[in-house]
């Protein structure tokens, strides 16, 4: 069930009207609809049932701790890539043994923080952070458990910006020596070797890459068994993609029943690591037209919330679909969306086609949950925007809009000034 819809021509999230809301917190503000938020997580968990699994949500894709305390409370894991989303996860109430922790770079700082909070596994990508790591641990007197990131080479078939699995990109480490860097943590003292990970994209839209990435996964298993490196842990990243436009990705039962294809049984506990399916199609933002104006070449709507809020589409040149709040049912035109940002780079459609709007309309820009808020910026000193979360009837601001004072806190002007 979709809790974007309308009702008499107006958008309402769940019970509650949109115009009401943002009567009431302003625009532009992120809103996120709880039972989308709680069907998606539950959609995803129940797709692997009878699976030994932890459903581990990628903090990155949305760090709110609202959000990450709904999916601490139905059970879940994490997955982190930062010392602060470490942070932030443990506020939201997530158990320290269900945070996975992977990233390129992570630094010392980091580890330790994730070392003495007894973290379930590091996700290692590197010979250096393998040594790195162990080297802490021994310092910090505990064993570090650990699984390597595999990068298997295979084509995501999505955004090269959002492609990690393929030979050219920094993630993981490579296939062929998977198992010389699996030889190397086995003998490491400080280090408990009970994973293996792979992550190889996002926004994936068809099965065959995670099958695929999954079959070179199953003969580093076996190999690990002939050399008598027992792992118990076996994730699968996240990856998992969604309908922006006109998208149709597998759902997570499809996406399941492939999984369950290629590994078939097995004794592991299957980890995931999903972000964008479980928030992206749960938020939207909703911002307000500022002023029109058509130049000899085009028209442009010009509205409230900028690249500084949600930077998909000028840096992925993704697709937002964006709907009147009421539907006014006019004519159609052809526009340009745009914020109030010194760019060009900065709109929120091009060349779009949508229903004649006039100065004070609310717009909805549809599929913000992911990668939205988390990636804002104060870019402009534009103050960050607040996100408000709907239940039913009710609705709550679960983060503030920055005022002014915000901008400048931690600055400070040296006395030779
Ligand atoms: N695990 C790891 C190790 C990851 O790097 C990522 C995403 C995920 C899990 C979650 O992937 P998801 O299920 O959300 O696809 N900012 C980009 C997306 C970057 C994804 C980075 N890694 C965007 O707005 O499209």
């Amino acid at each position: 069930m979709n809790h974007f819809i309308y009702r008499d021509k107006e958008l309402y999230c769940e019970k509650v009207p949109i115009r009401k809301i943002a009567q009431k917190v302003g625009t532009p503000m992120y809103i996120y609809s709880y039972a989308t938020l709680k069907r998606h997580f539950m959609a995803f968990n129940d797709a692997f049932k009878g699976v030994n699994r932890l459903v581990c949500f990628s903090a990155k894709a949305n760090t709110s701790l609202a959000i990450m305390k709904l999916f601490s409370n139905l059970g879940g894991g994490l997955d982190i890539v930062s010392g602060g989303e470490l942070y932030r996860g443990l506020k939201a109430g997530f158990s320290p043994n269900k945070i996975v922790y992977s990233g390129v770079g992570k630094r010392i700082d980091e580890i330790d923080y994730a070392l003495k909070m007894g973290i379930l596994m590091f996700n290692v990508e590197s010979l250096e952070e393998l040594e790195t790591i162990d080297r802490r641990a021994g310092l910090l007197k505990k064993k570090a458990p650990l699984a390597i990131r595999v990068n298997p080479d295979v084509d995501p078939k999505t955004h090269p910006y959002i492609s990690t699995g393929m030979k050219k990109n920094k993630f993981g480490i490579n296939i062929e020596t998977a198992m010389a860097a699996y030889k190397v943590a086995a003998k490491l003292k400080n280090i408990k070797v009970i994973g293996l990970d792979c992550h190889i994209g996002s926004q994936i839209t068809q099965t065959g890459p995670f099958k695929d990435a999954l079959y070179s996964l199953k003969a580093i298993i076996k190999e690990l068994t002939d050399c008598g490196i027992n792992i118990r842990h076996l994730d699968l990243g996240g990856g998992l993609g969604i309908t922006y436009n006109e998208e149709e990705p597998p759902h997570p039962v499809e996406y399941a029943e492939a999984i369950k294809e290629v590994i078939g049984d097995t004794r592991l506990k299957l980890i995931f690591e999903p972000g964008r399916v479980i928030v992206g199609n749960a938020g939207i933002i909703v911002t307000k037209v500022l002023y029109r104006k058509s130049t000899t070449a085009k028209e442009f709507i010009i509205v409230d919330a900028g690249m500084n809020d949600l930077i998909r589409p000028t840096l992925y040149e993704a697709f937002h679909a964006i709907k009147p709040v009421v539907d006014s049912g006019g004519e159609e035109i052809k526009a340009d969306i745009v914020g109030p940002i010194c760019e060009s780079g900065d709109f929120l459609a091009l060349g779009r086609k949508i229903k004649k709007v006039k100065q004070g309309d609310l717009l909805a820009v549809m599929s913000s949950g992911a990668y939205g808020f988390v990636m804002s910026s104060n870019y402009c000193s534009r103050l960050k925007i607040p996100e408000v979360m709907v239940n039913g009837d009710n609705f709550q601001v679960i983060r503030k809009r920055q005022k002014y004072e915000d901008l400048t806190r931690g600055e400070i002007i040296p006395s030779f000034l």
